[in-house]
C-alpha cells in the first residue's frame, strides 16, 4: 500500500462539537492510525464547513457576524479534537482563501462545460440539511423528517447541475464496486434515491443567502453549501482546475470519506456526478457510520441533552481520551447506531481496559519482578502446554484486525483485541504462574511470564490505534517498538534477560471512578 488518504466529514460551525462529530473522528483517527501502521503516507483531513443559511442565521441571531461565528466555533472543533488526540494532517475551512478560490474555478468549469445552467425554480428548502425537498420525502404534517422542521418556500432563479445526466454512471459504478459504499447494505437505499434523481439547484439568490462564495461572473448568486462543503476533499490537498500539484496527483483518489448515514446521498450522488463531471476518478469508498443517542435518545438542544466530548473526558478525571476513543469506537459495529451512557461507559472502560487489558499486564511484569528480578527467562514453549498456540493466535489477528478495517468494521476488530486478552487471561488463570512459583517449577512459571508479555507486544500493537496512550505506556513497559508495521511482527517481540524493575512498573489505565459516574447522574 503506498498511500492512504482519509476524510471526515466537515462540520458546521454553528454550534460546539457534540460526542455525535466526536464518534465520527474517532472513528476516522482510528481508521487513520491503523492504516499508519501498513503504509509510510498517510494523508488525514478535517475541517469545518462555515458557509450557508444555517451559519448566517445562528449569527445573526447572536448579533455577531457569520466570520465571527465561525472563527469561535471552528476553534472548538480543533480544541476539541486535540483533546482526543485526533492526529490530522490537515484542517480545512471552507471560507479558506485557497479553498474559495478553487470552488469558483470549480463552478465556472462545469458552467463552461454545460453541467450547470440558469433556471426559475420554485421549491422546499430546509436549512437544517442545507438542500430542497422532494415534497414526497416530507412527513405527514409537511415537515422536514431529519429536522422536523417545515422547509422554506423559495422562488428563485438558480444555477442547476445536471445531475440527471449522471445518473446511469453513478448506479453503474455502484453495481459494478460492491465496496464503493461502506456498509454495503447502504447501497440499496442510494439505488432507490437514484430512481428518481433529478436536476439539483447549486446556488442560492444573494438576496437570501449571502453567507457564500460568490460565482465568479455573477455576483447575485452565491454557489450551494454543498458543492462548496464537498469539493473541500480536493481543494484541501491542491486541486486545481488546470495545474492540480504534486500532492493532489498523489493522494487523489481519497482512500475513504467516512461520513454519517444521514450525508450519504450527499456523498454517493452528488459527490460522484461532481466529480465525473470534473473528469476526476470517484473516491474508493464511501464509509457512512450510524448515529449515537444520549441514553437511548436522540441528542438535541431542546432536549438539553447534548454532550460536549470534552465534558465526558472532564466527568471522569480523565487525562487522557484513551477510554472514551475506544468506548465510542466500540459502541456499534460496523454502520449501525451506537449509544452513550455514563454508567455504560465507566463499567466497559474498567472492564476491558483496566481489569482485562490493563491488570494482565501489571500483574505480569510484577510476577517478573517478584520471580525472576524482572529478567526474562529463556524460552522454551515445550514446557507449557497451549503458550506456542496463544502466541501463533495473537499473531494470527493481526490479519483478521486488518481484515476488518479493509472493511471498516472497528468495533468488530476490537472485539478481537479483546478475545485475545481474554484467552491470555484464561491462560494464566488455567497456569497459574504463582502456584508453578510456590512449587519451584520456576521454568514454566518463566515461560508462562513470557508467553503472556509476548502477546501484549502484539496486543499493545493492535490496541494502539484505539488507544495510543495507553499502549505506548504498555509498549515501553515491554520495551516493544510501536513503530513496527503490523505485517512486520512477529512472535519474536521479547527478548531474553532484563526487561523491567519494580519503580519502572506502572498501571497503563487507572479504573475510572464510580463515584464519578454516579455525581454525573444526578447533575
Ligand atoms: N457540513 C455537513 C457535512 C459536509 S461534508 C462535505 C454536515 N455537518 S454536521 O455538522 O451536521 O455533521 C458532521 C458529521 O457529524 C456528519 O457526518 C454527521 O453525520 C455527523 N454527526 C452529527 N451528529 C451525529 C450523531 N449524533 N451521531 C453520529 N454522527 C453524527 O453534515
Amino acid at each position: 500500500m503506498d498511500k492512504f488518504y482519509i476524510t471526515t466529514a466537515i462540520d458546521y460551525v454553528n454550534g460546539a462539537p457534540h460526542i455525535g462529530h466526536a464518534y465520527e473522528k474517532i472513528l476516522t483517527d482510528i481508521i487513520a492510525r491503523h492504516y499508519s501502521q501498513r503504509t509510510n503516507d498517510m494523508y488525514f483531513l478535517t475541517g469545518t464547513d462555515e458557509h450557508g443559511i444555517k451559519i448566517q442565521k445562528t449569527a445573526a441571531a447572536k448579533g455577531i457576524t457569520p466570520k465571527e461565528l465561525c472563527d469561535e466555533n471552528a476553534q472548538k472543533f480543533k480544541d476539541a479534537w486535540k483533546a482526543l488526540d485526533i492526529n490530522y494532517n490537515k484542517f480545512i475551512r471552507t471560507t479558506d482563501e485557497e479553498h474559495e478560490k478553487t470552488v469558483q474555478k470549480i463552478f465556472k468549469k462545469l458552467v463552461e462545460k454545460g453541467d450547470i445552467y440558469k433556471h426559475s425554480y420554485e421549491g422546499l428548502y430546509c436549512s437544517g440539511c442545507e438542500c430542497f425537498l422532494n415534497p414526497k420525502d416530507l412527513t405527514e404534517d409537511g415537515l422536514c423528517p431529519d429536522h422536523m422542521k417545515k422547509p422554506d418556500v423559495v422562488k428563485e432563479e438558480n444555477y442547476f447541475f445536471k445531475l440527471s445526466k449522471y445518473k446511469d454512471a453513478i448506479i453503474k459504478h455502484i453495481k459494478d464496486n460492491p465496496d464503493f459504499i461502506v456498509p454495503s447494505f447502504r447501497a440499496n437505499e442510494v439505488l432507490n434515491q437514484l430512481e428518481d434523481i433529478q436536476d439539483i439547484s447549486v446556488s442560492r439568490a444573494k438576496t437570501n443567502v449571502q453567507w457564500g462564495i460568490d460565482v465568479l461572473d455573477d455576483p447575485e448568486q452565491s454557489i450551494y453549501v454543498w458543492i462548496d462543503a464537498l469539493s473541500n476533499y480536493i481543494t484541501a490537498i491542491g486541486y486545481d482546475t488546470e495545474t492540480p500539484s504534486e500532492a493532489f496527483k498523489k493522494y487523489w483518489p481519497a482512500d475513504v470519506h467516512v461520513i454519517g448515514k444521514d450525508i450519504l446521498k450527499f456523498h454517493s450522488i452528488y459527490w460522484p456526478a461532481f466529480l465525473l463531471a470534473l473528469e476526476l476518478p470517484l473516491p474508493k469508498h464511501i464509509f457512512a457510520h450510524g448515529w449515537i443517542t444520549i441514553d437511548e435518545t436522540k441528542m438535541s438542544k431542546s432536549l438539553g441533552n447534548v454532550i460536549s466530548p470534552t465534558s465526558v473526558l472532564e466527568t471522569f478525571e480523565l487525562k487522557e481520551p484513551d477510554a472514551f476513543r475506544y468506548y465510542m469506537a466500540t459502541s456499534a459495529p460496523c454502520g449501525r447506531d451506537g449509544n452513550y451512557s455514563d454508567e455504560d461507559f465507566k463499567e466497559k472502560v474498567n472492564a476491558h481496559l483496566a481489569n482485562s487489558m490493563g491488570n494482565l499486564l501489571n500483574r505480569t511484569l510484577s510476577m517478573l519482578v517478584k520471580y525472576f528480578d524482572g529478567v526474562v527467562q529463556p524460552k522454551n514453549y515445550e514446557l507449557v502446554s497451549g503458550s506456542k498456540e496463544l502466541v501463533k493466535k495473537a499473531l494470527g489477528t493481526v490479519k483478521i484486525v486488518e481484515n476488518h478495517f479493509n472493511h471498516f468494521e472497528i468495533a468488530e476488530a476490537a472485539q478481537e483485541i479483546m478475545s485475545v486478552v481474554d484467552l491470555t487471561n484464561k491462560f494464566v488463570t488455567d497456569n497459574a504462574p504463582w502456584t508453578l512459583a510456590k512449587e519451584e517449577k520456576m521454568a514454566e512459571c518463566g515461560q508462562v511470564l513470557t508467553t503472556v508479555l509476548e502477546v501484549m507486544c502484539i496486543v499493545s500493537a493492535l490496541i494502539y490505534p484505539y488507544c495510543p496512550n495507553i499502549a505506548q505506556s504498555m509498549a515501553k513497559q515491554l520495551s516493544f517498538d510501536l513503530n513496527v508495521k503490523l505485517d512486520d511482527i512477529t512472535d519474536e517481540n521479547i527478548k531474553e534477560g532484563k526487561l523491567i524493575s519494580k519503580e519502572d512498573i506502572t498501571p497503563v489505565f487507572l479504573r475510572v471512578d464510580s463515584e464519578l459516574a454516579d455525581k454525573s447522574a444526578k447533575k
